[in-house]
């Protein structure tokens, strides 16, 4: 069974339906890519799977459990980490507290606080640079630091599903590549990743399977190895 289904969704911001009967799965390891060219409802789904908007119809099941009814940090407990587009740290507090606050979406099982010593060092093995700024207020972080800190953080809460949204958006490409870096190690730790990604061969370097998404709607999904760039190339820009 996979960690994630979502089967018939249909999502909409009040009178204007963005979703229609989205059905897409993500087994319990490895990447799965979702990508569409801007508008077509990437980050909706994202936030949909996270509870962050009302669903129409359909449902989402994690580990088994549906989802319905549950409220974005009940998700997150349940091992549901999210790096949102545009990462969303907090600006005025120092990289410290941006990772602390990663630890209050840890399992109840894990402690706050408590074990987090080896946590924090895995995040710096991924994440060197972290380690240097940790006194700096993320606001004045780079784009490329920010996003470091938003996986950083999100990793602190021990996700069995990460959903990350393009990651390498605006991002420089020494930069990106310890961002490729770090989600592969991640893969390779066990912990599944639903990537939306405009990026064709950083996406295609780590993901197993993929979906793509038109105007609300997924048109073509399958494995990665299957489909060759040229026919992705052609949804991404027609
Ligand atoms: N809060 C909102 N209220 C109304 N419409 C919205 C809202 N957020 C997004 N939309 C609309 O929903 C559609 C899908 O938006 P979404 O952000 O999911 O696209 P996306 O695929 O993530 O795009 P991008 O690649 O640019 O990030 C767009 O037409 C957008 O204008
Ligand atoms: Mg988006």
């Amino acid at each position: 069974m996979p960690m994630l289904e979502i089967h018939g969704l249909d999502v909409a911001y009040g009178e204007s339906q963005v979703l229609w009967d989205v059905s897409l799965q993500v087994p319990d390891s490895g990447v799965v890519c979702l990508m569409g060219r801007n508008g077509v409802g990437k980050t909706t789904l994202l936030k949909s799977i996270m509870g962050l908007l009302p669903v129409r119809a359909g449902h989402i099941t994690f580990d088994g459990a549906d989802l319905g009814g549950l409220r974005p940090e009940e998700r997150a407990a349940r091992g549901i980490g999210y790096v949102p587009q545009g990462r969303e740290i907090f600006p005025n507090l120092s990289v410290a507290e941006n990772l602390r606050i990663g630890l209050l979406g840890r399992p109840r099982f894990a402690g706050n606080g408590r074990g987090a010593q080896g946590d924090y060092e895995e995040v710096f093995g991924l994440f060197p640079r972290l380690k240097q700024l940790l006194s700096r207020k993320g606001g004045v972080l780079s784009g490329g630091e920010q996003q470091q800190l938003a996986v950083a953080r999100v990793l602190l809460a021990r996700p069995k599903l990460l959903l990350m949204d393009e990651p390498t958006e605006g991002i420089q490409p020494n930069v990106i590549l310890q961002i490729e870096d770090a989600i592969g190690r991640i893969k390779e730790r066990g912990i599944a990743v639903l990537l939306v990604e405009q990026y064709l061969e950083f996406a295609w370097r780590l993901a197993n399977s993929y979906a793509i998404m038109r105007k609300g709607a997924i048109v073509s999904s399958g494995l990665t190895a299957d489909l060759r760039h040229d026919v992705v190339r052609q949804h991404l820009t027609v």
